[in-house]
């Protein structure tokens, strides 16, 4: 049987260019798919902002003109292999350069719908017919609903198939519908309630939602959650009336990438047999070079995060003095976001410079350091998809302390100081004290009950986060759609 192509369809992906989660998952979860019976593959934008390394590897496959915005726009694709998958980029300098991937609501709406457009034209051009393609947020969701519509009419793209997962509810490309439609260049007839119409404004992710043929989310709970009201994002009853189609698959980790074991980031590396010394090391070695009192026993907890109030940051700020209260303890926060808990991690640490230190920045070395020298990570979420954050601190033995909600809840167990289980510490209720409590618990277990948190820490280290389990879910997907399709090609047209 031929191999089922998959074509992944994405605005960010590790190792090019990353903002967030989703770019580790783009990056990592096409190298876990069995390559004996699935061709996937992967486009991304070509932004500028690329890192030379990678630009300069870059082979011209083909260029075109395709209509768009009311004139000929230049498509360029490009590629090159790494870590064994074939990687496209989409180029046209007039809407991928800058600093930064995304910017102003309105140039993106017509940068990603640009995009959409783009990748489906290109197709027939790079001599690669995927028979599913598999987008992700709203970036990319409008490739369901082009194909439904412009594609239409052309053989190749009959039946062919699209997946949507959803990242991150709370992004959903929205704009109202006379500029949306001018932007998109989508027909009246779709801005309904029914299509991409939502609260009287133009959709793209629920464009996705409306069109794609299967529809997932990056953990069970989270999958759970978005079909309230409260985690809906004012699309939960379109996901409700989908949830024959919706499923909630959980995010691994590249465990090759994120391994404590080899990471050249780290002072030390360790594996869960000999991590006493190897965290102590890591440790003494970060304190040292951010100016924090150098104290083996101290209990260090680590932020790595978008300082947004998704994160649960004004939990943080309510309670950061008693935190900071708590003999011991010290804090390491690496991340950028919202002005406010920035200016706020930036004065604690002023006041208290060898008790907090606080990287405003982005460092993918300083992050894997801060894993690696924490004893605790810290992620008191509002909401949270899924969080590898979370997973990769399991890994490099830093016990995670967040709220229950979505992949937190999936990921993080409690520890059970009766039944000696768990590899972290938990909270249910968005309350700040029952955060701190929680924070008070896990250093007083750390302090008094050194080999439970030790014992602790290698369940943590020794756990499955990689992507083995969840790559065979999407591939029943996969495989599901395709039958689907032949199924549809054989009758000849669309079976409903
Ligand atoms: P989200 O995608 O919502 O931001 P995730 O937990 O899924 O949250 O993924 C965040 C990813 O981004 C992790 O790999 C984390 O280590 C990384 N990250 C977040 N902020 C920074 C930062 N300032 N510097 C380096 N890496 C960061
Ligand atoms: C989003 C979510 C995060 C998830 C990531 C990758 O950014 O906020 O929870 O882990 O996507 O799926």
């Amino acid at each position: 049987m031929s191999k089922t192509k998959v074509l992944f369809a994405v605005s960010e992906c590790v190792p090019f260019l990353k903002t967030g989660g989703l770019a580790d998952v783009a990056g990592a979860l096409p190298k876990y798919f069995d390559r004996e019976h699935y061709d996937v593959r992967v486009v991304l934008p070509k932004y500028t902002c690329i890192s030379g390394e990678y630009r300069e590897r870059m082979q011209y496959v083909t260029h075109f003109y395709t209509g768009f915005q009311f004139r000929d726009q230049y498509v360029g694709v490009l590629t090159l292999e790494e870590g064994g998958v074939r990687f496209y980029f989409i180029d046209n300098e007039s809407y991928f350069s800058g600093a930064w991937p995304y910017g102003d609501p309105y140039r993106d709406i017509e940068k990603f719908a640009f995009f959409s457009r783009a990748v489906l034209s290109a197709l027939p051009l790079i001599g690669f017919q995927p028979d599913v393609i598999h987008c992700h947020d709203w970036q990319s969701a409008l490739i369901p609903v082009y194909l439904n519509d412009y594609f239409q009419g052309s053989l190749f793209y009959k039946n062919m198939k699209t997946v949507l997962t959803i990242h991150n509810l709370k992004f959903q490309g929205i704009y109202n519908v006379p500029d949306f439609r001018t932007l998109t260049g989508l027909d009246a007839s779709y801005f309904t309630p029914d299509k991409l119409e939502s609260y009287e404004n133009g959709n793209m992710l629920k464009g996705g939602i409306v069109y794609a043929d299967r529809i997932t989310t990056v953990s069970e709970s989270y999958k759970v959650e978005v079909q309230t009201e409260f985690f809906g994002e004012g699309l939960s009853g379109i996901l409700k009336a989908k949830d024959h189609r919706f499923y909630g698959i959980v995010n691994g980790i590249d465990t090759t990438s994120y391994d404590p074991a080899t990471d050249p980031a780290l002072f030390k590396n360790y594996t869960a047999s000999n991590f006493a010394e190897g965290k102590r090391v890591n440790k003494t070695e970060l304190q040292k070079t951010f100016g924090l009192r150098v104290d083996p026993d101290a209990f260090l907890i680590g932020i790595v995060s978008r300082l947004t109030d998704q994160k649960g940051f004004d939990l943080v700020e309510c309670v950061m003095r008693e935190i900071l209260s708590i003999p011991g303890t010290e804090l390491i926060v690496l991340g950028t976001g919202e002005q406010r808990y920035e200016a706020m991690f930036r004065a604690y640490a002023e006041h208290l410079p060898e008790q907090v230190s606080a990287n405003i920045c982005y460092s993918e070395a300083l992050s894997r350091r801060i894993y690696a020298a924490s004893d605790a990570f810290l992620m008191p979420s509002l909401f949270e998809p899924c969080g590898l954050s979370q997973l990769i601190a399991l890994r490099y033995g830093s016990l995670p302390i967040v709220r229950e909600t979505g992949g937190l809840r999936d990921t993080v167990k409690p520890y059970n100081e009766f039944e000696g289980t768990g590899n972290g510490f938990s909270f249910t209720n968005y309350n700040a004290h029952d955060m701190l409590h929680v924070i008070e618990y896990a250093c007083s277990v750390f302090k008094n009950h050194p080999s439970e948190y030790r014992a602790m820490t290698v369940r943590a280290m020794q756990a499955d986060f990689s992507w083995k389990a969840s790559a065979a879910k999407y591939e029943r997907i996969y495989d599901e759609l395709k039958a689907e399709k032949q199924a549809e090609d054989a009758n000849g047209g669309k079976n409903e």
